[in-house]
């Protein structure tokens, strides 16, 4: 699935989802001495806000080469399955976004606890729906960029099967689950869980539990 990952038109097909990169990055201080990770990166969403709030030692992660060859020069890319990614050091914040429900959420939580520095903080996003996670349909047609678009999306038992299409741009299939926030709770059971609803998005801010004596 993912035509558009092979074939590089990621960011022309998901224009409309990458106008709001900063919302993710906007969660925490971004501070240029500190370190982080971009996980599922892909073109490099994250990255590039990063940058422009000035950080300088950004990791990109992904496993498809051909998203990384679209990342922002200057910063370090690894090709690596999140799921078993083995991080050479630890980083100050990982940030995921539109990614973590391509994942296993225990072997995920894993991950990023080998990641994070002892004060370190897991920055992700999850797309809030009213629909029901069980069935539903959702279909819409708009323009951008003077380009129009088709967008499908079917939910069936908590798995979605999301079809885009562009005239100019071609057509992207894509199946991810549709985590919720007890999902998270329930992997991340040693962390402390902040949450800030926007208006399609939870956005996710994770930190260890501190250990009582
Ligand atoms: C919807 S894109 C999001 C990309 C980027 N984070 C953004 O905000 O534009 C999902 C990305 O997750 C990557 N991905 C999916 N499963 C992955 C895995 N197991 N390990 C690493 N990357 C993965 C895909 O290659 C793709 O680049």
């Amino acid at each position: 699935m993912n035509s558009c990952y092979k074939s590089g038109n990621y960011d022309v097909l998901y224009a409309r989802y990458l106008k709001n990169a900063s919302q993710l990055t906007n969660q925490i201080r971004i501070d240029r001495r500190m370190s982080y990770v971009d996980l599922c990166g892909g073109t490099g969403a994250v990255s590039r806000e990063l940058v422009k709030k000035g950080a300088a030692d950004i990791t990109v992660v992904d496993l498809n080469r051909n998203m990384l060859k679209h990342a922002p020069v200057g910063i370090k890319r690894v090709v690596a399955n999140a799921e078993e990614w083995k991080p050479e050091r630890r980083y100050d914040a990982v940030f995921c976004r539109q990614a973590i429900t391509y994942l296993n959420l225990e072997r995920l939580e894993k991950v990023i606890d080998s990641a994070l520095k002892p004060s370190g903080v897991f920055v992700f996003n999850l797309i809030c729906t009213e629909k029901s996670t069980i069935a539903s349909f959702d279909r819409k047609a708009y323009e951008l960029n003077g380009k129009r678009y088709q967008e499908m999306t079917l939910i069936l038992f908590g798995r979605a099967y999301h079809f885009q299409h562009s005239e100019k741009d071609g057509i992207d299939l894509t199946s991810f689950r549709m985590y919720g926030r007890s999902d998270i709770k329930s992997a991340f059971r040693n962390w402390d869980i902040n949450v800030n609803r926007g208006p399609k998005a939870m956005y996710f801010v994770l930190r260890r539990k501190r250990k009582r004596d």
